[in-house]
């Protein structure tokens, strides 16, 4: 048995989506699942491994729904073009590069050792189509001792040649690599990834359909981003009523046995909000990206009122940052121009309900995640935010607002991923 307690001052949210701070208290973990929050050490534990973290702060890991590994490369670059030309211009020809694995290593490396060291410890990853970088990918994943899903991207057309598969070859290599991919990790697994409608064939997406109920796999893609894109997806799936429906058409819509995760329903109607709701789709909302490719701002107040489930996503590289704390800061300020701009009867978003979103929202994907519940798995992150120190006095609920918005001088000290800890270096 191994167990281990953390004291420090706890941060987590409850299912209503408020903060509940814990100051000077323990968490405890026995064999990667945690034990609960306790002001006192519970007798029985006093010879259990104890860290004491004075005053520095312990939260739930954070979950990224949605992020582009390869586009790693060139983050922070190429945000003059709206999503269609953006794709063309800038991510096809490098995802294109990673036929080369000798550029896959660099590059994906440089991405793993930015995700360890961050505050994130779980996250569902597109790769690019090729299979071996992407098996690179996951191999240095599962090293990273991160819990992560990674998808070999699907694409069969609206591509340049460099990228683009035929349906079969495409439907082939992903079964293929599903089967030697779904037991070859502890804390790695495959997930399928149409790249967008767009992008694959109704020939390709009826072959994943009949993959993904082989395997039952986990699905993600991309949905209601931007206005060309649905129009676009309007003429091509003439069947479907609306854009998810065009995914519901082929069974890679959520439903049981097929957890999916759609990323930015910036547009999704009621219509839309509905058959997410009933076929359980977590909602990646993504609003660095959204604001950076001029996609629109997500209605995401509508998401929580409506019931559904909502995580944060950096979507690198149409998001800039890997943050998932700044994730969690830009939703709040694109949910106030959503307010101001769009729908003054929906009120802007809390730090509460999007620290909710960065751990219980995305991570009741991954299981029972995202809190310091017992019974949970323990994902934890230790904070040392004394370089934001201030003369004035704080309630500790605004000493957590202000570590999101200045995060960047705030220091990861410790963090464990289903108690695992993680080599920070
Ligand atoms: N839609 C299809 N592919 C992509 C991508 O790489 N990034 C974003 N933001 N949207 C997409
Ligand atoms: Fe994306």
């Amino acid at each position: 048995m191994n167990r281990f307690a953390w004291k420090g001052h706890i941060f987590q949210t409850n299912d209503d989506m408020k903060i509940e701070i814990f100051e000077n208290s323990w968490v405890l973990c026995e064999d990667g699942i945690c034990k609960g929050i306790f002001k006192e050490l519970p007798e029985e534990w006093k010879n259990a491994e104890l860290t004491d973290f004075g005053d520095k702060i312990i939260i739930p890991g954070f979950c990224d729904l949605h992020v582009h590994a390869p586009q790693y490369t060139y983050r922070g670059t190429g945000m003059d073009l709206e999503l269609l030309d953006w794709l063309q211009k800038y991510a096809f020809p490098e995802e294109a590069s990673y036929a080369d694995l000798e550029y896959a290593e660099k590059a994906y490396s440089i991405f793993v050792t930015d995700l360890r060291r961050s505050a994130t410890t779980r996250a569902s990853i597109f790769a690019s189509l090729h299979v071996p970088a992407t098996e690179l990918l996951m191999e240095k994943l599962e090293a990273s001792g991160l819990k992560t899903y990674v998808g070999k991207v699907n694409m069969d057309r609206n591509s340049p040649d460099i990228l683009r598969e035929t349906a079969e070859s495409s439907a082939a290599d992903t079964d293929r690599w599903i089967s030697e991919t779904e037991n070859r990790f502890e804390n790695t697994k495959p997930i399928i990834t149409p790249r967008f409608i767009p992008s694959c064939t109704d020939e390709l997406m009826t072959s994943l359909g009949e993959i993904q109920k082989k395997h039952k796999t986990a699905v993600q893609s991309h949905v209601s981003e931007n206005p060309s894109e649905i129009k676009w997806v309007s003429e091509l799936c003439p069947f479907s009523d609306f854009y998810g429906d065009a995914y519901d058409h082929f069974g890679l819509f959520g439903g049981e046995n097929c957890k999916t995760i759609m990323a930015h329903c910036v547009y999704s109607d009621e219509r839309e909000q509905k058959l997410m709701k009933e076929r359980g789709v977590w909602i990646a909302h993504c609003p660095q990206s959204n604001m950076n490719v001029a996609s629109g701002i997500a209605p995401v107040r509508e998401f929580i009122n409506n019931g559904l489930k909502v995580g944060l996503g950096s979507d690198v590289a149409g998001g800039s940052s890997l943050s998932i704390f700044r994730a969690m800061t830009d939703a709040i300020m694109s949910s106030k121009l959503r307010w101001r701009l769009v729908d003054p009867s929906l009120h802007q978003l809390s730090v509460d309900e999007v620290f909710h979103m960065a751990t219980r929202g995305g991570g009741s994907f991954f299981g029972k995640v995202g809190a310091f519940e017992e019974g949970f798995e323990m994902d934890a992150v230790v904070i040392d935010d004394s370089a934001l120190y201030t003369p004035k006095k704080i309630s500790m609920h605004d000493r957590f607002e202000r570590l999101c918005y200045l995060y960047k001088d705030a220091k990861i000290v410790s963090k464990c991923v289903s108690g695992r800890k993680i080599d920070l270096g």
